[in-house]
């Protein structure tokens, strides 16, 4: 039974769960290895795909010499293009959910090289060992033409994207006249921002088990993935399977940070031989394979503000080039936040793509906005010096308190609270504005601050609950835990909606035999699948309350859902609570095994269209830096994050520290660096593409500013996956100008360009 309901506001809250801080769910799964993830399900008679990488940038593949490879006992099969099975491909024009414009790179279609590092071939072996040994002297032989994967030879090459991905919003169209507020203005500041490429590289590497079963045609798709639903829905078109045919297991992730949005080389490439071969097959990524799979792309931004002598902005101009690849319009909100994170009447935003011969781009943790508010807050922090203002003064002077890009108020925005209470934490008075100003010996010390925002997002969801005669709950939702908590969150949704203790309830999720969820991402689960949770759980809640009145002598007879309370495992009136009836005693006396719901749930989007829903956040931080040796140290970070109602403080301020981590990582080490000559990137592993150790990170302190809010959603939350990493990598960079007097503007900001 499913029904559809519109979110409502009017459900109560209790606070007996939501808003404690509460341990993972499934962290005992996770420490004691109970917890399976995509490459370890040892299903009997398993095969092992080894992906081959291409090793050319662009051209095509002429020659593919398996014979002698298919020699070597237990080489099963070398899969490529030029014997790739018929069944794949029945649908060529479908595109998975989060795909952006264009036509997607499908692996072993055609002999042409679109990237390097594309995967060409699958060797199947009866071990992973000689598969890769089989991959590593399989011989290709290849046709190569020139590539250019360099965006800095592109200035002229832009083009404004037509079709963009789930959530691109095109920068709005200019307001007021910024050239001549620019020209006109007193203090002006402008400069160019970079970064190159950088890989969300996770913990678990992406790997796909295919579980062939004999009943029919039917597959256990055990896949790395950061939506379960998405990787079906893509591999029943691609393959012409029903949903019956390919069940999609994903309930532990390693990390995603967006690389397992969409389905990956991996899962294409298992199906497609467990399909052909009737047979169990495992196909991982190594390390380096992992660097082919999408990254944040390469952006060049160029930034024009201008403030007059009081520090009111006059004008904003921000345009970005960002890197594409040649057959997907890949698309980011990069720009967009500058026309509504200060109050200003003459902007003019400008975003671009142009292709380059590598894979697409795909979303790294806060796409675009990570990377548009280190220029944008970068900038600022420019201009407050020409100006003469404390930076947080600035920003304070600038504030906005409608969205102007939207031309609506926000339906709440805390971000006041979020500087005043992080500067007051971090001891923001203590600074003294000249650059290299405050030093402790040969350590040169610098503050500096920043501002973010992102989105809060709510779509469509669906969940089913059951509550049994023995007083469990178990609810399930398709969603996916990629470390975030969802686990948790949802376990503590349900408990507090029926009163249950949160050890009688279970939350499943992460399967697709399961009700459809999106794609963990963009911060929307704990709103997305959060309301359905809650919405199903009051529908369980009803149903109780209907047996409850037909008990003998009730208290609970003629009271409406409204009237009655669900806390302490029981239901009892609002207005007399002594008036209860214990939950576990309903199904019993109602000679009922259980109770069993299903809900899908929508945004309330006439609500939500009056306002502007994001969250925010005021990041300080404090670097010293080796006046010799350049190295810098970040010693202590705040960060102020306002993102509406927090459900649990514990795993939203772990969210908060890995993202203040990544920030400082973004800030002072990532950078995926391409070798133009091979069209690769030669940092492909982790002991050269740096990323921060336990040494480098020191005082983090999180700073949660509650809103309440009830137009997001029922639940009044914004996410927290990705605004606590917005402003990290620019407070940093800001830190280092005032210790060092030295701006760097192309990240990382590595020793080279301090010394
Ligand atoms: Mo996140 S980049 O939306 O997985």
């Amino acid at each position: 039974m499913s029904q559809t309901i519109a979110t409502s506001p009017s459900i109560h809250l209790g606070t007996d769960y939501i808003g404690k801080p509460t341990s993972r769910v499934d962290g005992p799964a996770k420490v004691t290895g109970a917890a399976k993830y995509a490459a370890e399900f040892n299903v009997p008679g398993l095969l092992y795909g080894y992906i081959v990488s291409s090793p050319i940038a662009k051209g095509k593949i002429t020659k593919i010499h398996a014979e002698p490879v298919l020699t070597l006992p237990g080489v099963v099969r070398v899969f490529s293009h030029e014997n790739v099975p018929s069944l794949a491909w029945f649908d060529r024009s479908y595109k998975d959910d989060v795909a952006p414009g264009g036509s997607p790179f499908r692996p072993l279609h055609e002999p042409k090289i679109r990237f390097s590092q594309q995967p060409v071939a699958l060797v199947v072996a009866d071990t992973f060992e000689l598969a890769r040994y089989a991959a590593s002297v399989l011989e290709i032989e290849y046709e190569t033409e020139a590539h250019d994967t360099d965006l800095e030879t592109k200035r002229d090459n832009g083009y404004e994207p037509a079709r963009g991905k789930l959530g691109w919003v095109p920068p709005p169209p200019p307001r007021g006249n910024s050239n001549d507020a620019y020209h006109n203005a007193p203090h002006q500041h402008e400069a160019e921002y970079i970064h190159l490429a950088q890989h969300s590289n996770p913990m678990e590497m992406f790997a796909t088990t295919v579980e062939w079963l004999n009943d029919g045609q039917k597959m256990n798709i055990f896949d790395k993935t950061q939506g379960a639903y998405n990787v079906q829905s893509y591999i029943t078109k691609v393959f012409g399977l029903s949903k019956e045919e390919a069940r999609v297991i994903s309930k532990y992730t390693g990390g995603g940070f967006g690389s397992g949005l969409r389905p990956q080389h991996q899962v294409f490439l298992a199906v497609l031989a467990a399909l052909d071969l009737q047979r169990s097959v495992r196909v991982s990524l190594t390390r380096q394979q992992m660097f082919s799979l999408g990254h944040r792309p390469h952006t060049l931004q160029y930034l024009k503000l201008a403030a007059d002598d009081n520090g009111a902005l006059a004008a904003v101009q921000h345009a970005a080039l960002a890197e594409t690849s040649r057959f997907e319009d890949f698309t980011e909100n990069v720009v967009n936040w500058s026309g509504m994170l200060y109050q200003c009447e003459n902007v003019k935003l400008d975003y671009q793509l142009a292709e380059i011969d590598a894979n697409s781009p795909i979303d790294m943790r806060a796409p675009g906005a990570a990377t548009g508010s280190f220029a944008l807050e970068s900038a600022m922090d420019e201009l407050a010096y020409k100006v003469g203002i404390d930076p947080l003064e600035f920003r304070l002077l600038n504030y906005a308190d409608r969205d102007q890009n939207l031309k609506k108020p926000f339906s709440s925005k805390k971000l006041r609270e979020c500087y005043h209470q992080g500067a007051a934490k971090f001891g923001w008075d203590k600074r003294t504005p000249k650059p290299r100003s405050m030093r402790e010996g040969n350590w040169l010390i610098g503050y500096g601050m920043a501002t973010g925002v992102w989105d809060a997002t709510q779509l469509n969801a669906s969940a089913k609950a059951c509550f049994d005669a023995d007083g469990r709950l178990t609810v399930s939702s398709a969603s996916n835990d990629i470390g975030t908590g969802t686990y948790t969150i949802m376990t503590q949704i349900a408990a507090q909606t029926l009163g249950l203790p949160l050890e009688a309830v279970t939350f499943v999720l992460g399967d697709t035999n399961l009700p459809e969820a999106p794609v963990q991402g963009g911060s929307m689960t704990a709103a997305t699948v959060g309301t359905a949770v809650q919405a199903v759980c009051r529908a369980i809640g009803e149903k109780l309350l209907k047996l409850a009145q037909q008990m003998a002598d009730s208290p609970l007879k003629g009271a409406n859902f409204e009237d009655v309370q669900f806390v302490n495992g029981q239901i009892r009136r609002n207005e007399d609570t002594k008036q209860s009836v214990v939950i576990r005693d309903i199904l019993p006396a109602a000679g009922e095994a259980q109770v069993e719901a299903e809900t899908s749930t929508l945004p309330d989007l006439l609500k939500q269209s009056h306002y502007s829903l994001h969250s925010h956040n005021a990041v300080f931080a404090e670097v010293k830096v080796d006046e010799d040796l350049g190295t810098v140290h970040v010693t202590r970070v705040v960060n102020a994050v306002a993102a509406g109602r927090i459900l649990n403080p514990k795993t939203a301020r772990s969210q908060v520290l890995g993202s203040v981590v990544w920030g400082i990582s973004m800030a002072l080490m990532e950078e995926s660096m391409m070798d133009h000559g091979f069209g690769r990137y030669m940092n492909h592993n982790l002991a050269e593409y740096h990323i921060p150790v336990n040494a480098d990170i020191h005082n983090i302190e999180v700073i949660l500013v509650e809103e309440e809010d009830d137009i997001v959603n029922p639940l009044g939350v914004k996410g927290i996956g990705e605004i606590g990493l917005l402003g990290v990598a620019a407070a940093i960079a800001n830190a280092v100008f005032h210790a060092t007097g030295k701006r760097v503007r192309n990240l990382p900001v590595s020793i080279d360009k301090l010394v």
